[in-house]
């Protein structure tokens, strides 16, 4: 007998309610004429165990994890991906025929791709990368740069035992330095990646001195509410090539949405317009500028631009959804 049931796939965290993904995989799913769902699911920890078993019993094919469970599936899946347990966390699931359950992470996928497209220029051999943060994001960022080839990883974070963690897990090719250091570690960095949850809405600023940045410079942040975060505006005033997190946020929901619908979606300008007509819900009028096609020593492709511009009519047409 042929399946002839409506795939499934969703989000599971708690709280859920701020992901953004159930809107951008129904725009997938729109735009690639399939026809399923994507359901965020607020479940507690005490559930989460109950819900990984039953979930494929209702006809899911796999689901997103965010906070606070990232870590908890791991042991919940009978098979883990190398990246993921690199890692330490899970970011996706995947329900395979057999009954078992396939953990990976794909946040690691999500920042290479992410900068190959915003940053072209960027080569991960070309210079030291440094990294702010050393938290479940900033693993999945130093294993990413590792493995693309960054011959140095200069790691800095509040509490400086993780950074240490980090160092253990990564090898030597990771440095430590102090936190209040921060602002002295940027001379000849090739990239710049703020991976701690400073300068999101809600959170104090990220205040580390930012002088030390040149405009040969790759800045990106994993902060994408606001869009524009306090190290891109800056970075982007020294003439950095700057490249935001939504990006980052939209391909690492590529591999899932292909896995589970068996169709790999494009991560385009619409794809980007959709999501942020939820996402500028978060924030102030002042971030549709940065939605302007910004010129860089290293520009997005014409593509990218057109879209861009798109976007900045879809945005002053009125087109925002109220909150
Ligand atoms: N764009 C994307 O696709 C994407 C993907 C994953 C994550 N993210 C974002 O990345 C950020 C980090 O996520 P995560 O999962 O790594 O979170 P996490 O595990 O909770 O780590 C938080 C990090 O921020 C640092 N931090 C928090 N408050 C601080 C403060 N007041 N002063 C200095 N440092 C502080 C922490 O330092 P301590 O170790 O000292 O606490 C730690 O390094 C979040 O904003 C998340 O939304 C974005």
């Amino acid at each position: 007998m042929t399946d002839t049931r409506i795939p499934l796939a969703g989000v599971i965290g708690s709280p859920v309610s701020h992901s953004r993904s159930p809107q951008l995989h129904r725009h997938w799913l729109d735009t690639c004429g399939i026809q399923g769902h994507y359901i965020p699911m607020d479940i507690a920890q005490a559930d989460l165990a109950g819900a990984i078993q039953m979930l494929p019993k209702l006809g899911f094919l796999g689901v997103n994890v965010t906070v606070p469970h990232k870590e908890a599936v791991m042991s919940l899946a009978n098979q883990i991906t190398d990246r993921a347990t690199l890692i330490g966390a899970a970011n996706t699931l995947i329900f395979l025929p057999d009954g078992n359950v396939l953990a990976d992470n794909t946040d690691g996928y999500g920042l290479l791709v992410n900068l190959q497209q915003g940053a072209p220029c960027w080569d991960a051999a070309a210079g030291p990368a440094v990294v702010f943060g050393a938290g479940g994001a900033a693993r999945a960022v130093v294993s990413t740069l590792i493995d693309a080839g960054v011959p140095e990883i200069r790691l800095t974070n509040r509490t400086r035992s993780r950074s240490e963690n980090l160092q253990r897990d990564f090898g030597q090719r990771v440095t430590v330095t102090d936190w209040v250091q921060a602002g002295n570690i940027l001379d000849g960095a090739a990239l710049v990646v703020n991976a701690t949850s400073l300068g999101m809405v809600g959170k104090p600023e990220l205040r580390v001195p930012l002088d030390g940045l040149s405009s040969d410079t790759v800045v990106t942040d994993l902060v994408y509410a606001p869009l524009k975060t306090r190290l891109l505006q800056v970075g982007e005033e020294t003439g950095c090539t700057v490249v935001d997190g939504l990006g980052m946020l939209l391909h690492q929901a590529v591999p899932g949405f292909e896995r589970w619908f068996g169709h790999k979606p494009d991560v385009d300008a619409a794809t980007r317009a959709a999501v942020l007509r939820w996402h500028l819900n978060l924030v102030w009028p002042g971030q549709l500028a940065w939605a302007k096609p910004r010129r860089h020593k290293c520009s997005p492709s014409l593509a990218v631009r057109f879209g861009m511009r798109m976007l900045l009519c879809t945005d002053f047409m009125g087109r925002v959804v109220a909150p």
